[in-house]
């Protein structure tokens, strides 16, 4: 099932190697890929951030996040001796030119020891804030262009920054530095095998491609629901909120694998042009429309999976005032000849009733209506991609009821990776880096489509910037605020119970 490939000798350098999203994601993946044997065994992690620290003290640190948060319950002795032989770590402060000297002597040092060929992948793990002031650090002290037969890459996490101007500003500063074949950035959706599958289900198969389109789609619903609050993020959170956090990024790559057009290959380009291309026929949403199209919500106290929660104005770090929205929906039309007048629902919340992410494309009624003597209306044949969890495909029709009268009830043909694989998807995170190593970016963002996302989002954060009178507007643990009921019954649509 998985690739069976081995990545190029490389260092992955990690900057803020000390933070949650190292020892939560990266090296746990690390890890595993070690496991693996998907890495060579010429490959090492160099970690920097702004602390001290000895190498031991840092293999130590990294045991314990890969003990915590790694997919095994028991670490592999022997694999971790022979990872942490391969962990580094250098402390210092990312403004200082001298921190990017010290790196180039450990990287020379690493490169010698474990013959690396000089390939290396620098993953900004940091606070966005610094994401242009390291690039053009590395840059400075001549770290970004590959030496001779080597390559150099560098991963940028998100956020990818904070509106249309800032995003474009870092990919200004990125491009000075690196050139755009070296750039990654990270949307870990794009990671998670589902996701690919999207790509798979589609193109791999000749029953669904010639449906989906405005002729047999009536509308298209995109639910992304978390029961999490915001675990402890609230101080980024504020200056996030849902739309940005999730709906410009996240949400968007999985709508554009669904309306893009096929690729003419499954290189990077052709996928990545494809998936550009719909988004950019994404209909223009003026200021003065927004509310029509675009809701926001804020959770006040609830109940969530059976525990009382506070509410988001009551979390660490938020503003008991706060105007953030965590929750949002939309309403998005893609002006083109495949989905001319076909609706893209999308919503995503947090402290939802409960944690699902899935995609749902409901068909078109029949032209003509038979069976009028059966006592339930027929119901739309819907296609439901469940991303997670319970990952899965179903697809509801209707069938007849057994018995004398002819009556019709919805049913489902149902695929489930667990039962059909028997295998547990590998982590996001372990893949992206994986191609990364590989100089596959085909599961990366691109710069066109972030500043698309922007393009698009950038009129309801205009808007947004008024303070919402009416937050909190959902109970923790429900599916959010009333308008985003009103916003799909107006059409005379509902959303799906989940
Ligand atoms: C992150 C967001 O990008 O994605 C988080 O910053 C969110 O707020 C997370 O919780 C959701 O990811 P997943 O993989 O758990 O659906």
């Amino acid at each position: 099932m998985r690739l069976e490939r081995t990545a190029d000798p490389c260092v992955v350098l990690i900057f803020g190697a000390t933070g949650d999203l190292t020892r939560r994601k990266l090296l746990p993946a690390l890890y595993r890929l070690m496991q693996q044997r998907l890495v060579p065994a010429e490959f090492a992690i160099l970690g920097t951030a702004r602390h001290a620290m000895s190498d031991e003290e840092f293999r130590t640190l990294m045991k314990e996040a890969i003990g915590e948060f790694g997919s095994d319950d028991v670490l592999d002795e022997s694999i971790w001796q022979s990872f942490a032989k391969r962990l580094f770590y250098l402390g210092g402060d990312f403004k200082d030119a001298a921190l990017y000297q010290n790196i180039k002597t450990k990287l020379t040092a690493i490169d010698g020891d474990f013959d690396m060929r000089g390939n290396r992948i620098f993953y900004l793990a940091t606070a966005p804030d610094y994401f242009g002031l390291v690039a053009r650090q590395l840059g400075d002290a001549k770290l970004a262009k590959p030496a001779k037969g080597a390559w150099t890459r560098i991963i940028v996490e998100k956020p990818f920054g904070h509106d249309l101007e800032s995003a474009r500003a870092l990919n200004k500063e990125l491009a000075r530095v690196f050139e755009e074949k070296q750039v990654y950035r990270i949307d870990h959706y794009l990671g998670k095998e589902t996701v690919q599958n999207l790509l798979a289900f589609r193109f791999a198969n000749s029953i669904f491609e010639p449906l989906w389109n405005r002729q047999y789609i009536d509308h298209v619903q995109i639910t992304n629901a978390e029961a999490l609050g915001v675990e402890g993020r609230g101080a980024y959170y504020e200056h996030a909120g849902a739309l940005r956090d999730m709906i410009q990024n996240h949400v968007f790559q999985v709508t554009s694998l669904i309306a893009m057009e096929p690729p003419a290959s499954l290189s990077a380009t052709s996928v990545r042009d494809e998936k550009a291309k719909a988004m950019q026929s994404v209909r223009a949403l003026p200021l003065e429309t927004v509310r029509e199209f675009a809701i926001r919500g804020q959770y006040g106290p609830g109940i969530v999976l059976g525990d009382t929660v506070p509410g988001y104005r009551e979390e660490p770090g938020v503003n008991p005032n706060s105007s953030t929205e965590t929750f949002a929906a939309l309403k998005l039309y893609f002006d083109n000849w495949r989905w001319a007048g076909v609706p893209f629902y999308l919503r995503s919340g947090k402290r939802l009733q409960k944690h699902v992410t899935e995609i749902a494309i409901e068909f078109k009624e029949v032209p003509h209506r038979l069976f009028t003597d059966s006592d339930a209306p027929l119901q739309p044949n819907i296609l439901i991609i469940r991303i997670q969890p319970n990952e899965g495909i179903t697809l509801r029709f209707g069938a007849k009821l057994p018995g004398q009268a002819m009556r019709i009830r919805p049913v489902n043909m149902d695929f489930r990776y667990g039962s059909s694989f028997g295998l547990k998807p590998p982590e996001a995170y372990e893949r992206l880096l994986l191609d990364c190593m590989f100089g596959d970016s085909t599961l990366y963002a691109r710069r066109d489509m972030v500043e698309r996302g922007w393009e698009i989002v950038a009129p309801i954060l205009e808007a947004w910037k008024k303070p919402a009178e009416d937050f909190p507007n959902y109970e923790a643990g429900t599916w959010g605020p009333g308008a985003a009921f009103e916003l799909i019954e107006r059409d005379g649509r509902k959303w799906r119970k989940l």
